[in-house]
């Protein structure tokens, strides 16, 4: 069985079903992080296919002429954000990037529930179609907390492309558009998210010994 969640039904428009990530728990040779991935939750394929996925489901949602402005949440999602836009562009819609830098976490593994900006908008966002692309939901106060900071700067449409989520970490309601995938609840690197800012180069999504948090 996989150990990520299979894909529930699809829902209404702007909203899209998470895709299942396939078995994909063999780790691939190579690399310095080889000996330090426990098994991976993501493979490299199924990501590039699910990203695909996810643009050409966002693009659908816009018109030729609307200007569609990417808000990338550094610094885990810039992996994502780049073959994401890149993903968008293939099915027909310009985008232009933006990225905030927000601090919850720290150099540890569970959320402190504190929230810093590290790096604000450069613009306006006024009149703006927003995609906040999130490398994961967890707890979902980073989320929450950057949905009500976007909506009192007067967007056209604010929209959420999660590449993960944890459904059973959630602490608040947080309404994500679109996700990626749905992962049990493990500290998981790779894509561009790290752990103690390593691991973020490692191609797929995967779970970490247990033996690297204790290393010191
Ligand atoms: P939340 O506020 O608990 O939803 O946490 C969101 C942020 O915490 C993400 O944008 C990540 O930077 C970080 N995070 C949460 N879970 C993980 C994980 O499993 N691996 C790496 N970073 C994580």
């Amino acid at each position: 069985m996989s150990d990520v969640q299979a894909a529930p039904a699809e829902t209404s428009r702007g909203h899209a079903a998470p895709g299942d990530a396939g078995r994909g728990d063999a780790v691939p040779p190579g690399g310095w992080y080889e000996g330090d991935i426990e098994r991976v939750v993501v493979d490299e394929r199924r990501l590039a296919e699910r990203v695909d996925e996810l643009a050409a489901a966002l693009a659908a949602e816009y018109d030729d002429n609307d200007s569609v402005l990417l808000v990338g949440v550094l610094k885990g999602a810039f992996v994502f954000m780049a073959d994401f836009a890149r993903a968008l562009g293939r099915h027909g819609r310009h985008v232009e990037i933006e990225f905030m830098a927000i601090s919850s976490y720290g150099q540890g593994v569970t959320s402190s529930g504190v929230v810093r900006i590290l790096k604000d908008l450069d613009r306006d966002i006024a009149g703006r179609h927003v995609v906040v692309v999130e490398d994961i939901v967890d707890s979902g106060l980073t989320l929450s907390w950057l949905l009500r900071y976007l909506a009192s700067r007067s967007a056209a449409s604010v929209r959420v492309v999660a590449l993960l989520r944890k459904p059973e970490a959630a602490t608040v309601d947080v309404d994500v558009h679109y996700v990626g995938f749905d992962i049990p609840n493990e500290f998981v690197v790779g894509y561009g998210l790290d752990y103690a800012e390593r691991y973020r180069e490692v191609p797929y999504i995967g779970v970490l010994k247990p033996a690297v948090y204790t290393r010191s």
